[in-house]
């Protein structure tokens, strides 16, 4: 009886469900790299797949989702998949000392699990927290295709994914410090690069763009100037009723998803609106800015960007556009340290 049952709605799945859910299985390492967020400002960092932020992690409501994580650090992690429920599967929820043991240097660790909860989530690791989070890097997106995908969401045209995040210049070069109360955190980002080192988000008028705002590791009040941002998601789940604002404000760890429609033609400075989040150290402009540059517009002579060469996938436009599976993007990627070097400053 309970195998008839079981096989009846078996052959419902596979006739009402589109895409059956599927096991999607990747495998991540952790590297000890140097990644530059500003210039001349250089951050010794434990980046997943040797970048910050992490790779895409992309599939659909109710895969079955596998990762391999392997640790090529000197210190102990593990990653933490941020609003999945782990339903039965709470020993891949990654927190040390109550779900697994930490993973070693050179172990690995064998996370599985469904993403059963659709939306914008995140991974992060879930060990020493305000340090291998809060300052090395150590976290990245992850986004679950909802099955019933939202009925604004029909009108996007294109994706973007923003992580925002603080440095704390004096522990830059050494691993296993800072991460305390009262740090003195003075570079912010966006996507691990502080401005100049962000990128336009290059647009055409009539376009409608969901942002995926991921306010990893600091408070952010995000504001766009010539347009309003269209809130229609709050960690993933849809809002009851959308509403605009121009200011949103993100206590961390929380994501917001945000639709903007492109009607407005010009050069848009887009910021995090606590004053200090748009210097760096002390010099401002830097920090979590970034400028929307709506196609047609030209360059003029005085322009902060005139002639800049924009990485197409620097809010992983490109990769949302990638079949599922993990997708790596090389302007994140941080660089391995001349050993000899080790420890040397470099700021
Ligand atoms: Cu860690
Ligand atoms: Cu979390
Ligand atoms: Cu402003």
């Amino acid at each position: 009886m309970i195998l008839r049952n079981l096989l009846t709605l078996a052959a419902a799945l596979v006739l009402t469900a589109p895409a059956a859910a599927e096991l999607r299985q990747f495998e991540m390492t952790i590297e000890e790299v140097d990644l530059e967020v500003a210039p001349n400002f250089t951050y010794k960092v434990w980046g997943f797949n040797g970048q910050v932020p992490g790779p895409l992690l992309h599939v659909k409501e109710g895969d079955e989702v596998e990762v391999v994580v392997q640790n090529n650090s000197t210190l102990n992690h593990t990653i933490h998949w941020h609003g999945t429920y782990q339903t039965g599967t709470w020993r891949s929820d990654g927190v040390p000392d109550i779900t697994q043991e930490a993973i070693e240097p050179g172990d690995s660790y064998t996370y599985r699990f469904t993403a059963d909860k659709p939306g914008t989530l995140w991974y992060h690791c879930h060990v020493n927290v305000p340090e291998h989070v809060g300052l090395r890097g150590m976290w990245g997106p992850m986004i679950v295709e909802p099955k019933e995908p939202h009925p604004l969401a029909e009108k996007v045209t294109k994706e973007a994914i923003l992580m925002f995040s603080g440095w704390n210049p004096e522990v830059a070069d050494t691993y296993g410090e800072g991460g305390h109360p009262n740090e003195p955190i003075s570079y912010f980002s966006i996507n691990g690069k502080s401005f100049p080192m962000t990128q336009p988000l290059r647009v055409k008028e009539g376009d409608v763009v969901r942002l995926r705002l991921i306010a990893a590791t600091i408070p952010v009040a995000f504001h766009p100037h010539g347009h309003d941002a269209l809130v229609t998601h709050k960690d993933g789940l849809p809002v009851e009723h959308p509403y605009p604002v121009d200011v949103l404000h993100m206590a961390p760890g929380e994501r917001y998803d945000v639709i903007i429609e492109m009607n407005n033609p010009g050069r848009w400075i887009t910021h995090d609106h606590y004053e200090h989040h748009v210097s760096n150290n002390g010099k401002a402009p830097g920090g979590a800015v970034f400028i929307i540059e709506y196609e047609g517009i030209e360059d003029d002579d005085w322009y902060v960007w005139k002639d800049k060469e924009a990485d197409p996938d620097f809010y992983f436009s490109e990769s949302m556009e990638k079949p599922f599976g993990l997708h790596d993007v090389d302007i994140f990627k941080g660089a391995y340290p001349d050993t000899r070097g080790r420890g040397r400053g470099r700021r």
